[in-house]
């Protein structure tokens, strides 16, 4: 069993931007990457190219592309022909490239909003129209659910050339079920709308939950989906930059492929080798040890903001690392995320970079060492308590 309470000494590790951005005194609770070191299969192999010594160019080899597919088939029983794999530099990187291959002027990009902030980005890297379908919040007691409004989804999906979904969500930790992918796609295969489906966080799973690809519903949506899969989250290896887009239709691959040859978006080799042994399977017992610890995590915050945080409202996510506050019941004026920054010197990330609706929210990053998660919450609990 992997010991997550044990956290390396994070303030040596002055140049990882999550421990130096705030500075010192500030505990980060806010970019999207984890405290932990990576499973050692992969470090590893990072050492053994390191004492090779020689770091050349590295063409991403066919194994590679035969791993991914692989993984989807170990994973979910989705046959996917290793031809359809395209490695990318990042699933940022990844999704853009799509918007240019897929998206114009007149035919934007459409988002479940409030949605990572880097979705966001699209239309400027890509000039093109932004199109927000908000999910609808839905409040019990202090926990937050969000749901899709349909009639909005489709009155607004069809005026896009390509649907950007996050499945699992961030920041909301949604996982969609199979009922609502499939009524998804096909509103988007009846109004001529590709689907691109992040699954960045797709092996984070909490709880008992399960996750289905998008395109593992059916031979025909997946022809009308790109899939970005990566080892980034998963195995907390972000730095390193590698991930992948499945596209099992020939000609919307070629046409991903020119863009993505014409941009020259070459990946490291330390992220190619990282990937393969992340997706090689070599890394299971550490993720099932990851996911138990972070439900673990995901439980003591629900129960901290439910018996110490009166009028706060939170999510009870089914995947990823991260949780969802709602301040907007309480006395803090203005934005919560400065609120907490300057009286708590806890760092978390501001609400409305998701989206307007953002606003008088915060996402919290509870993937790291329980001691340091409770150190994070009892200081907000003490900066609330001093209004
Ligand atoms: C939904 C989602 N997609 C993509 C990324 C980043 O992907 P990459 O670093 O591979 O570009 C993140 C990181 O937080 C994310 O949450």
């Amino acid at each position: 069993m992997t010991n997550f309470n044990n956290t390396p000494d994070r303030r040596k590790n002055i140049n990882i931007t999550k421990w130096s951005y705030y500075g010192k005194d500030v505990l980060p609770m806010w970019v999207a990457d984890m405290d932990f070191p990576a499973p050692k299969p992969i470090l590893d192999e990072l050492h053994k190219r390191i004492d090779h010594g020689v770091m050349g160019y590295e063409i991403p080899a066919r194994p590679l592309q035969e791993i991914a597919a692989a993984r989807m088939d170990r994973l979910y029983r989705w046959k996917v022909d290793p031809d359809a794999v395209r490695v990318v530099t990042g699933i940022v990187s990844g999704f853009s490239v799509a918007a240019r291959a897929f998206c114009s002027p007149k035919k934007g990009v459409a988002m479940q909003t409030p949605v990572y902030n880097e979705f966001h980005e699209v239309k400027n890297n890509v000039g093109i129209p932004q199109i927000d379908i908000p999910l609808v919040k839905n409040i019990k007691g202090n926990i937050l659910k969000y749901e899709i409004d349909w009639d909005l989804f489709e009155k607004r999906v069809k005026k896009a050339g390509m649907f950007l979904l996050c499945n699992p969500h961030n920041p909301l930790g949604i996982i969609f079920s199979r009922k609502e992918l499939t009524r998804m796609a096909e509103i988007c295969i009846r109004n001529d709308v590709l689907i691109v489906s992040d699954e960045i966080h797709s092996e984070l799973i909490l709880g008992e939950n399960k996750f289905t690809p998008m395109a593992k519903l059916s031979r025909e949506i997946e022809k009308h989906v790109i899939t970005l899969v990566s080892p980034s989250k998963t195995f907390n290896v972000p730095g390193l930059f590698c991930g992948f887009a499945i596209i099992p239709d020939k000609e919307l691959r070629d046409r991903y492929t020119t863009e993505l040859e014409h941009l020259r978006l070459h990946v490291g080799s330390m992220g190619l080798h990282a990937a393969y042994v992340g997706f090689s399977g070599k890394c299971d017992g550490w993720l099932r040890d990851l996911n138990r610890y972070l439900t673990g995590n995901r439980d003591f915050l629900v129960d901290y903001v439910t018996k110490y945080m009166p009028n706060v409202r939170t999510t009870i996510p089914d995947a990823t690392y991260l949780g969802w506050l709602d301040f907007t019941q309480t006395e803090i004026e203005g934005s919560p995320f400065e609120f907490f920054k300057e009286k708590a010197k806890v760092a978390l990330s501001e609400g409305k970079i998701f989206g307007k609706e953002g606003a008088g929210h915060t996402r919290i990053n509870f993937g790291t060492s329980r001691a340091i998660l409770k150190e994070g919450l009892d200081k907000m609990r003490k900066a609330m308590e001093s209004i």
